[in-house]
Parts: structure tokens; C-alpha cells; sequence
């Protein structure tokens, strides 16, 4: 028999190589290359004729096949998973360590929990002790989860085996987990891969709503085998600074859900407290307007944010190559955006270095900040103060023209109700909104002309 050739995955993007090396060729991460156990090779075809079952149809609408929700008990999480917990799904919730992901797990485990409803919590990174200290911090320390402290996949499937499914089952990570009849330690691709396959079918054959905790890379993207995303039904990223306060749950992907929504929590030293109105969180809370400024009323899904965009525009006298820093927003895109303000507005930041930061951590993912980002980086070169009490929104085109975006409406009506007193947007269908005064901007230049005070 031919030696079965080897092959190594990157732990980062999933791509698989032949040969090792120390940096992947496709994402170009450092040492994320494991070996993998051996492709299968599938030379042989079906003997159709020796057995095989028909499989049967079944319509879309077969009458009570869409299973329960069931709510996690904090309506923050339930409204990123798209309206609470699908019994029989698998989550992949990714975040950065320390970030908060075993204390949400927890506190939902908990609400479930005392709802009367069955969860199992398996820590593979602390000992059982520890996340008893945690939920005592939390207030939690009645409430009745069967805790344990567990690596190993077959230990926790022939336990799971021998009770009741849970309603919940959280394993926190799947990265520690491991599994006998794969080859590799911990953490390699093939062991993650293999252990959350087999948790899955667990879940899927029981009805259990399984959470796994996956750690993130530097890129952002969930670490492991990119295959995990695809394995599973959602995806989550909990995300945030953790040197603020606030953490935002996004979901990826969604099986039974909308992408688009978001879960905002605060941490505090009861763990986290839901943040029902996050409209003013991401606010200076300023009341004089100073240059370099600017409101944006984002949307988060269905809801609007209000967010202060800052900019620090710094002439250099030398000719030294000047930097551009972003926090919050897509350094392309402020590349772009400086590109247009040059090349249609005449404005010159070749020689000035452009600090560009998201008030409160948060990370800004809405097209139509352009506008608002445009109307900082002007206010600060202009070293003029936006006017008082101005919202900015829009999507900056290519050529300078100031496109129309989704949920006018909405972003007006929460800038009016948050006492803002102007908009400046692109003209759209969204109408008048009462208690606020809209500018009509079509075109980048006209904005400059604005705010540089030439008209
Ligand atoms: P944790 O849930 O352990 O993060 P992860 O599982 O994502 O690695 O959260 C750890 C951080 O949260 C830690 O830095 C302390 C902070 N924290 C609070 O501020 N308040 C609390 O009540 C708890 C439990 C944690
Ligand atoms: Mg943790």
C-alpha cells in the first residue's frame, strides 16, 4: 500500500499545503501549519445494484417541524441570535480572550438554568472552582447548572450519554477539547474539527443547543480551522475594547436569523448588564463642538446608534512620509476617502499626518459613515468646529457624489429624538422628520464649501 502522504492545514485560513512551512502561502500567518491526518482517497464508486435505501421527500411545509426558541433570559443575546436559542443548533461564538465570553456563557447558563430548563457547562480552560468563584461574583452561585471541568470528548459524550439532554450545552473551548481517536494535540486543526463534529451531532441527534467557545487570531477571524464556520449554524463574534466597557454580540451567520443584528452589553463588576438604548453610548456627551467632530447616526440591524467620529489632522514642516492611524473604521476606506477629498475638493493632506478614531471602542462596519467621516477630516484640517448639534450621513462615491443609504428615516428620527438639531444627508425618500433641519448634500465639494465657510 502507498505511504499515505501528509498534509498540513493552516490553523488560520484552512488551506492545506503538502509540504511544511513556516508561513502560510495563502494568509500568510506564522506557524499556523499542523499536520493533519491524511486525505482519504475515494477511488471507489457505489455498487448501485447490492442495497442502498430510498430516502424520502418530505415537503417544506410539514406541520410542526420549526422548533421552539428558547429564550438565553438576556434579550440582548437573544436578539443577535435572531430571537433566542434554536434547540438542536450549534453556535460558534468567537471573541478575544478576556473579552467576556465565559461570563455572557455563564450568566445565559444561569437565566436558563433557574427558567427550569436543563444546561451543562463544560470548562476545558478553568477548573470547576474557578467558575464557581466567577458565578459567586455574578450572583449566580444558586443557580442549578451541572458544571464540570472536561476535555475530553469521549468523557463528556459517554456522561452526556447516561442523562437527560440538556436545553443547553456550553463547552468553553473548543479548542481544549480533545478526542482519543484522532491523532494530534489539542488545538490542531483535526482535532478541533473532529471534536466539534462529533458535538454537533450530539446536539442535532438531541435537541441541544450547543455553544462553543472559539479563541480569535490577530486577523479577527475565528482561530481553528476555518471549516468550523462552516460546520456550524451561527456564528458569533463578541467583540469590543477591553479597555471600555462595552461589548457588542454580532452574529456572522445565521441559519435561523437575520446577520444584521446586534447584542450591546456593558461590563461592570457584576459582570454584564444589558444595554437596551445604546444610542448614546458611543457620545462624547460634549456640549461645545470642537473641530474634528462628528455625529453619525449608524444602524445597527434594525436599530440606530449614534456615534462621534473625532479626527486630529497634524501639519507636518518636514518632509517625513506622514502617518494615517485608524481605530473603528477600515483604513482603505479613510485612504479612499482622503484620495476623494484631494482629487474633488482641492484639499491637500499629503503633508499631514490623520489620526482617525470611533468614540467608546466601537467599531464602525455602516457604509454610510463616509459622509460623517468626510465632514471630521475637513472639520480638523479646517480647524473649524462642525456646527452645533449637526448629525452627518451618506455614502461618498468615487467621484465625489453623496449617495443616498438605507433607513434615512430612522437614523432622523433618532438623531431628533436624541436632540440633534440638523442632518446633513444626501436627498432621499425618507421625507421630513419633525424637530430636525435637513441639509441636502448631493456633492463632496458643496460640503467643503460648507464647512471651510466660503458659501
Ligand atoms: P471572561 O468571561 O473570562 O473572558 P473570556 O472568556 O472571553 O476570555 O472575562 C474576563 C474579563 O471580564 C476579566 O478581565 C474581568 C472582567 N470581568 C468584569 O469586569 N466583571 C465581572 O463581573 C466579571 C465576571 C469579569
Ligand atoms: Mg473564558
Amino acid at each position: 500500500m502507498a505511504k499515505p502522504k501528509r498534509r498540513y492545514v493552516c490553523s488560520a485560513c484552512g488551506s492545506v499545503t503538502s509540504r511544511w512551512q513556516g508561513q502560510c502561502a495563502d494568509c500568510g500567518e506564522w506557524n499556523t501549519l499542523t499536520e493533519d491526518a491524511p486525505q482519504t482517497v475515494f477511488s471507489t464508486r457505489h455498487d448501485l445494484s447490492s442495497g442502498g435505501r430510498p430516502i424520502a421527500f418530505e415537503p417544506l411545509d410539514a406541520p410542526g417541524s420549526l422548533p421552539q426558541r428558547r429564550t438565553t433570559g438576556l434579550a440582548e443575546f437573544d436578539r443577535a441570535l435572531g430571537g433566542g436559542l434554536v434547540p438542536g443548533s450549534a453556535i460558534l461564538m468567537g471573541g478575544d480572550p478576556g473579552i467576556g465570553k465565559s461570563t455572557l456563557l455563564l450568566q445565559a447558563a444561569a437565566r436558563i438554568a433557574q427558567a427550569g430548563g436543563q444546561v451543562v457547562y463544560i470548562s476545558g480552560e478553568e477548573a470547576a472552582g474557578q467558575v464557581r468563584l466567577r458565578a459567586e461574583r455574578l450572583g449566580l452561585a444558586g443557580a442549578p447548572i451541572s458544571l464540570a471541568s472536561a476535555t475530553s470528548v469521549r468523557d463528556i459524550l459517554t456522561t452526556l450519554g447516561s442523562m437527560d439532554a440538556p436545553a443547553l450545552l456550553v463547552i468553553d473551548s473548543i479548542q481544549t477539547m480533545h478526542s482519543d481517536q484522532i491523532e494530534g494535540a489539542p488545538g490542531t486543526v483535526s482535532q478541533v474539527r473532529g471534536c466539534a463534529f462529533e458535538l454537533i451531532r450530539y446536539a442535532k441527534e438531541n435537541g441541544t443547543a450547543l455553544v462553543l467557545v472559539g479563541h480569535v487570531t490577530k486577523d479577527g477571524s475565528i482561530a481553528g480551522p476555518r471549516v468550523l464556520e462552516h460546520m456550524v449554524d451561527v456564528v458569533m463574534a463578541f467583540e469590543g475594547e477591553r479597555s471600555h466597557q462595552y461589548r457588542i454580540l454580532r452574529s456572522l451567520k445565521n441559519r435561523f436569523g437575520p446577520v444584521d443584528e446586534i447584542g450591546v452589553f456593558a461590563m461592570a463588576g457584576q459582570g454584564l448588564q444589558e444595554v437596551a438604548n445604546p444610542s448614546l453610548l458611543f457620545l462624547s456627551g460634549r456640549e461645545e463642538p470642537v473641530p474634528g467632530s462628528a455625529v453619525f447616526p449608524a444602524m445597527e440591524g434594525t436599530r440606530p446608534v449614534l456615534v462621534e467620529i473625532q479626527a486630529l489632522i497634524v501639519r507636518l514642516q518636514s518632509g517625513a512620509t506622514p502617518r494615517r492611524a485608524v481605530v473603528g473604521w477600515d483604513s482603505g476606506r479613510l485612504a479612499m476617502l482622503l484620495a476623494v477629498l484631494e482629487a474633488r475638493c482641492g484639499l491637500n493632506f499629503s503633508s499631514a499626518e490623520v489620526y482617525l478614531n470611533v468614540a467608546g471602542g466601537y467599531r464602525l462596519a455602516d457604509p454610510a459613515a463616509d459622509l460623517a467621516v468626510a465632514a471630521a477630516l475637513v472639520s480638523g484640517l479646517a480647524d473649524r468646529p462642525l456646527p452645533k448639534a449637526s448629525t452627518w450621513y451618506g455614502e461618498v462615491s468615487l467621484a465625489g457624489e453623496v449617495r443616498p443609504v438605507a433607513h434615512g428615516g430612522i437614523r432622523l428620527r433618532e438623531a431628533a429624538k436624541l436632540g440633534f438639531a440638523s442632518a446633513y444627508a444626501p436627498a432621499d425618500s425618507s421625507g421630513e422628520v419633525a424637530g430636525i433641519r435637513r441639509h441636502d448634500i448631493a456633492m463632496l465639494p458643496r460640503l467643503v464649501d460648507r464647512i471651510m465657510g466660503d458659501t
